[in-house]
């Protein structure tokens, strides 16, 4: 399996149980409940402001996000992009979309040192260059946690063929998606 971070799509139905909160106005959690089992989701900071005067313990709740799988034991992280909630009780379940193979994907490290060291103008770059090459809809740039290689920053890693490259700079952004994506 890969060492890398996969990503799928996902859809929970499930009931609130509490907030975990960061501070004392954003949440940064969601404990959901799903049958039997406890989901934690990670609230992203923007939705995450005031959520806990919006909902309530026991709302009904749609979740939509992502799954982050990092290494070989399975572990995985949600983070949510859109909560909505339902108006009456629903049927509990936990959908995870399959990956979409075919799409491209280039991980930005996004942890301060790779980030201090150009990991932020790299993201940006790239991010230009892929508008300007009509690449958005073949390949997804993504910010990852740190790749344990924060000497050789900035890292990133090329998915699917999980190829890291450190020390990446700007200039070297037209080369890499000219090599892999065109
Ligand atoms: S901070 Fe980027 S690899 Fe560790």
């Amino acid at each position: 399996m890969s060492k890398f971070l996969t990503i799928s799509p996902f859809l929970l139905i499930g009931q609130l149980e509490s907030f975990v909160m960061k501070n004392a106005l954003i949440t940064k959690y969601l404990r959901i409940k799903v049958t039997s089992r406890e989901f934690w989701v990670e609230i992203p900071k923007e939705l995450g402001v005031y959520l806990d005067i919006k909902l309530s313990p026991k709302d009904w709740l749609e979740i939509q996000g992502t799954r982050e799988t990092k290494g070989s034991m399975g572990i995985f992280k949600l983070k949510a992009e859109t909560i909505k909630t339902l108006t009456r009780p629903q049927k509990a379940c936990v959908m995870i979309m399959p990956e979409q193979a075919s799409k491209k994907k280039i991980l930005v490290c996004k942890q301060t040192r790779c980030w201090e060291r150009g990991g932020k103008s790299l993201y940006q770059q790239i991010q230009a260059k892929l508008v300007d090459r009509s690449l958005m809809n073949q390949v997804e740039i993504r910010l990852t946690e740190c790749l344990k290689q924060c000497k050789k920053g900035p890292n990133i890693v090329i998915l699917p063929d999980e190829i890291q490259y450190n020390q990446v700079s700007v200039r070297q952004v037209d080369n890499l998606l000219e090599k892999y994506f065109t």
